[in-house]
């Protein structure tokens, strides 16, 4: 996947850009507030999702213009594709996202989902470290929906068994027939939660070993990272049956799902120590840096075409070492890093674009 050009009108503070990506790395350059992230957010936004910042449609135009829109040049299953991206506000002629690719209208943007795909690190994303296990089963399960489609249709089943379990468990003595309905909804566990369970153990085998070798390049050695995934019980049919069973009485009592995919959790190890706890800064960001690269190289596996990658602001808090490997080494993806470090433009091989005030420049 390669972006070749993007320009940009009326996008948040961005009036009128236009950006030439290098093939491989783009160090998007400036100070605070001057639309480094509204760039990424561009760039992000021809995938078709929603936006990563989790801004509503009408915030992404600029303040009193009636569109923005996204004109894209880019290279996807081996052959140059274009997009343009339009965003209306609720009064316009077009409101909302709609998207039309190479030329023939598309409706929603949402319907080429697929054709330009990305990963994006955002600070945030440190919350996969600090935060609960609610964030880590919703990395999982959002990079297995982009890579089967089947799986998002699974998941939202067994939630929705677990909700209607959730609401017999609490009513349970008051509820005729309760314990032929437990048997059905224990049943529909099973059936969509082995699934579940069973993408997330596959998808952890290829993650781990990737995430680890990233984070020893980063490290330059001198640390691991282990990523291991917690299942409720062995992924399979019987054994999730068998623990259900064995959970039955207990969950009568507790009068809510005492066991599941939907408790499930994912270890990070840093070092053989819980990251969470006993991880710099510096360390957790580059845990998570490294597990959100292996997420591209295995859609790029899963997929045939590797994303482009979308870094924003990972530079800060990374020591010199770990920024210029970040800076030179990565090669043959096409990769976006911001930054507001000035000392960081010597140090890269990448192409500089500066940002400033909206305005995009490129020497
Ligand atoms: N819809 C909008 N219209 C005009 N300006 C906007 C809009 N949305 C955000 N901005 C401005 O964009 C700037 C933030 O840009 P951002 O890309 O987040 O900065 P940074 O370069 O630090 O990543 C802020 O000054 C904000 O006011
Ligand atoms: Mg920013």
């Amino acid at each position: 996947m390669r972006l070749d050009r993007l320009a940009v009108t009326d996008f948040r503070n961005l009036a009128q850009a236009e950006l030439h990506p290098a093939p491989q790395l783009t160090v998007l350059c400036g100070a605070n507030g001057q639309g480094k992230t509204n760039l990424l957010e561009a760039v992000w936004l021809l995938t078709g999702g929603k936006s990563f910042r989790g801004a509503r449609d009408a915030e992404l135009i600029r303040r009193g213009a009636a569109f923005a829109v996204l004109d894209a040049a880019f290279e996807s299953g081996g052959r140059p594709q274009t997009a343009r991206l339009t965003v209306g506000s609720r009064e316009s002629r077009r409101p909302g996202r709609t998207v039309s690719l190479n030329g023939a209208d598309r409706g929603r943007a949402a319907s080429i989902a697929g054709t330009f795909t990305a990963v994006v690190f955002d600070p945030n994303h440190l919350s996969l470290i600090k935060g609960g296990p609610e964030g880590r089963r919703h990395f999982l399960d959002a990079a297995l929906c982009q890579l089967y489609p089947g799986y998002l249709a699974a998941s939202r089943r067994y939630l929705r068994v677990v909700a209607q379990k959730n609401a017999l468990l609490k009513a349970y003595d008051i509820t005729a027939g309760a314990d032929l309905l437990l048997d059905a909804y224990n049943e529909a566990m099973v059936r969509y939660g082995t699934e579940v369970m069973q993408r997330r153990a596959a998808y952890l085998e290829r993650l781990a070993p990737a995430a680890a070798a990233n984070y020893r390049d980063i490290s330059r050695g001198a640390e691991t990272l282990e990523l291991r995934y917690l299942p409720c019980c062995q992924p399979d049919a019987e054994h999730l049956a068998a623990r259900l069973q064995g959970l039955r009485t207990a969950e009568q009592r507790a009068g809510f799902c005492l066991t599941g995919p939907h408790r499930e959790d994912l270890e990070i190890l840093i070092d053989g120590q819980p990251g969470k706890i006993y991880g710099s800064q510096g360390q957790q960001r580059s845990a998570v840096l490294s597990m959100k690269l292996a997420e591209a190289a295995v859609a790029g596996e899963v997929l045939g075409e590797h994303p482009v990658m979308l870094l924003d602001d990972v530079l800060s808090e990374l020591d010199d070492a770990r920024q210029t490997y970040l800076l030179t080494r990565i090669e043959d993806k096409q990769t976006f890093v911001t930054t507001c470090d000035s000392a960081a433009f010597a140090r890269t091989n990448g192409k500089l674009v500066f940002v400033e005030g909206g305005r995009v420049r490129e020497d």
